[in-house]
């Protein structure tokens, strides 16, 4: 594993971030819950020091079952715990963003108690509610940070504009945007971020899985699947697009003694400088063996220009 600075906080991360909204149930390879225990045990063995969760990764179940696994393996301690708040799941794949005061309180108490843990490395605003002032939600972080509960705070799926005005009113330490070979849209403001001192943590970094190479044709997938709604490049025009990039990938794999695709996507966006961690999503032992291993070697710029002008010719849109 290799590990960076996570921006000013004092904190150094993994690399790879563990992400848990497939973990808990997002509505897509289910697992047993003793496989999804031991995927997370898996990734903290192989020097994954960094997880993210959420409340409103089913509804607390993600986070329970970090909780649970941590506590087994009695390594809370050593892990840099990330959750979220202000984003509630209703369930049938629906959620509502809630940036008032007391909502963020209680939903880090809640938490808290899903994690079984008395304080919680970084707590981010999910989503951005614009309907709720940001001086509201950044006084209920900075009072959650004054009690201890929460160590650093920071934001998800906030453009510039709404980073620099919540930013008026606390300190932001964090952010976390949708990043990959597939979706460069952020990469303005993330450098911008990196540049302030924040830790940026890149969420999707496998696009969703279509890095992976395991989809080579449309797929359909069932109807609560979320990645229907989530991941666009699933569908046409994206999916033949992205096929095009996936084969300049299978020929750097080639000419690496066949290298998993996932690990081309990952240092791709891990040795980006202003990528602190990347966030990547996997259920089983296996998967995740095979990316923690990406973190044993490294593109070179010949492959990372071989990549980009790539993601240029077919994806230039993105
Ligand atoms: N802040 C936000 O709004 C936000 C939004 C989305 C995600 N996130 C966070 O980011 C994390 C990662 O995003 P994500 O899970 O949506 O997408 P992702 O990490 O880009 O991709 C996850 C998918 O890739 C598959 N996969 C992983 N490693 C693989 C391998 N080596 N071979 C084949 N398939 C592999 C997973 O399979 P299995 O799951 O079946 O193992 C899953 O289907 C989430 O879990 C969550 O923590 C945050």
């Amino acid at each position: 594993m290799r590990y960076k600075e996570f921006g000013k906080t004092g904190m150094k991360v993994s690399e790879m971030a563990l992400g848990t909204w497939g973990i808990g149930g997002a509505g897509w390879d289910d697992n047993p819950e003793e496989i999804r225990i031991d995927a997370i045990c898996t990734a903290v063995e192989n020097g994954v020091n960094f997880i993210d969760t959420a409340p409103a990764y089913n509804a607390g179940a993600a986070e329970c079952l970090v909780g649970k696994a941590l506590k087994q393996s009695g390594t809370r301690q050593r892990v840099i715990v990330a959750t979220k708040c202000g984003n509630f799941y209703m369930g049938n794949g629906t959620y509502v963003r809630d940036g008032h005061y007391d909502k963020i309180i209680q939903q880090c108490d809640d938490s808290l108690k899903n994690l079984q843990t008395d304080y919680i490395d970084l707590m981010l605003i999910h989503w951005p509610d614009v309907n709720t002032d940001f001086a509201e939600t950044a006084d209920a972080l900075n009072a959650l940070k004054k009690s201890g509960k929460v160590l650093h705070i920071g934001v998800s799926n906030f453009t510039r504009e709404q980073m620099e005005e919540i930013g008026q009113y606390c300190t932001l330490e964090a952010y976390q945007p949708q990043y990959s070979m597939v979706v460069r849209t952020n990469e303005e403001q993330m450098k911008w971020a990196a540049e302030q001192g924040m830790g940026v943590m890149t969420y999707g970094s496998l696009g969703g899985g279509i890095l992976t190479g395991a989809f080579r044709k449309l797929t359909t997938f069932e109807a609560t699947d979320s990645r229907n709604r989530f991941y666009k490049h699933f569908q046409e025009p994206m999916f033949s697009k992205v096929m095009k990039v996936l084969e300049v990938m299978d020929r750097i794999s080639a000419d690496r003694d066949n290298v998993p695709l996932s690990q081309i996507a990952l240092n791709w966006c891990a040795q980006k400088e202003f990528v602190s961690s990347c966030i990547v999503g996997a259920q089983s032992r296996r998967k995740i063996e095979e990316n923690c291993a990406a973190y044993q070697w490294m593109l070179t710029s010949e492959e990372i220009a071989l990549l980009d002008a790539a993601i240029e010719q077919y994806l230039v849109e993105q």
